[in-house]
């Protein structure tokens, strides 16, 4: 087993990192106070193939491996996590889904430039009623011949004011339960499709996060992704790799707080000697280290059995599951570490504390993820 990265590798984690500084880093506090979204430094994402990392070069993609993606998100998340979660759902819930289960007509028209970074996309799948039992969708999609008529509500929709492309998932047919579920690809500007107000929230605040209501949009029948009734498999399909994403976005908030926390130590002095040499300090430093480097090898382990075309769930959710609580735990410590200084926003880490939270419920709550694992060992 070799645990080196490639040349390959070295350089995309580079090109993130610097991008991060020079771009991501100015304007970050800013943007989470206004809750402004980063429109700029997303553009720029795109231009430098951050936005459609995996897909083939000829739908507009970088044509990446996952440990790539893992590596980009990493950096991308240690400095900004509200530009991490837009690429990530662009990457993993809405391009991953869009190559892997579109028709060439619906890939040449939307996975070309979503990938490319021209657009950006958005995936829609919780309901006021339906975060966690995703089966129990209100959203209807009735079949009219040519079209459907979708009506309903999705809430906590991540670029749901900035997308262009929306993967709707709703209900067909009720008494199919999950078998009658459907995902279709809606466009912003369709007659009967508003956006909802902003969410004000506690972190990833330079994110934007809106409610969808639909009312009577017709969806043309082209529209839909897959065979009729495959919704509900293509949405737990998209949300495997999807967990990728969230578990090293994660992973990027946690490093970017233990680096941050790792420079404070070494710098401030109390008692007369730096604070690392406390081993108080040195020993919370110490977990963070262990911790964070057992999570990117759970990312690592995931992205690797993904590009190998193997069974992610397992492994997917096991990466979500720990990387969210090493994020949590790590943004804690680092506010403790920086004492008063960590409590204002100037140090960033009580951002990183915020942000955090988060890693713990989209994508699966970390009850979910322990679902997914313990239905997946059981079957051992
Ligand atoms: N991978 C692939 N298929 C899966 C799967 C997985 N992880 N989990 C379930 N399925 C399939 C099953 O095989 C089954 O298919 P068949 O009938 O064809 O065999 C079907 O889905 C139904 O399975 P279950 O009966 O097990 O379904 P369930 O109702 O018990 O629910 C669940 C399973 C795992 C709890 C699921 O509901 C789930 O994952 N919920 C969480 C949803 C979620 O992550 N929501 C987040 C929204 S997106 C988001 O947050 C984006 C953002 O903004 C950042």
């Amino acid at each position: 087993m070799n645990f080196n990265l490639s040349e390959e590798h070295l350089m995309i984690q580079q090109a993130a990192r610097d991008f991060a500084q020079a771009e991501l880093l100015p304007g970050v506090i800013e943007r989470d106070n206004e809750q402004k979204f980063p429109h700029e430094q997303v553009r720029k994402m795109g231009e430098l193939g951050f936005l459609g990392m995996m897909v083939d070069p000829q739908y507009g993609g970088a044509g990446m491996d996952s440990i790539s993606y893992v590596l980009a998100m990493e950096e991308i998340a240690k400095v900004d996590a509200s530009a991490a979660v837009v690429m990530s759902v662009n990457n993993s819930l809405v391009c991953a889904g869009l190559e892997k289960y579109c028709n060439e007509e619906q890939k040449q028209k939307y996975l070309k430039p979503l990938a490319s970074g021209e657009v950006i996309g958005a995936f829609a799948l919780s309901e006021p009623e339906a975060g966690s039992d995703a089966t129990s969708q209100k959203t209807t999609a009735v079949d009219m011949g040519d079209h459907y008529l979708l009506n309903g509500t999705k809430n906590w929709i991540t670029n749901g004011g900035n997308a262009a492309y929306y993967i709707v998932i709703a209900q067909t047919d009720p008494e199919k339960k999950h078998k009658g579920i459907n995902a279709f690809i809606v466009e912003k500007g369709w007659e009967g499709f508003e956006i909802g107000p902003k969410e004000d929230k506690l972190g990833i605040r330079g994110s934007d996060t809106h409610s969808l209501l639909f009312t009577d949009v017709k969806v043309p029948k082209e529209n839909r992704i897959g065979e009729d009734g495959f919704g509900f498999n293509f949405a737990m399909g998209v949300l495997n790799g999807g967990r990728i994403g969230i578990a090293s976005q994660a992973l990027g908030i946690a490093s970017g707080a233990y680096e941050l926390a790792l420079k404070y130590a070494k710098e401030r002095k109390a008692f007369g000697t730096e604070i690392i040499n406390h081993q108080a300090i040195a020993f919370k430093l110490a977990d963070m280290a262990t911790q964070i480097t057992a999570a990117r090898m759970l990312c690592f382990k995931a992205a690797a059995e993904k590009d190998q075309g193997l069974d992610i769930s397992e492994s997917g959710a096991m990466a979500k599951l720990y990387s969210s609580q090493v994020a949590m735990d790590t943004t804690i410590e680092a506010v403790q570490i920086h004492g008063g200084y960590g409590y204002v926003k100037e140090y960033h880490v009580e951002r990183m504390m915020r942000d955090a939270k988060i890693t713990q419920i989209y994508e699966g709550t970390s009850e979910i993820q322990k679902i997914v694992i313990s239905r997946s060992i059981s079957k051992k």
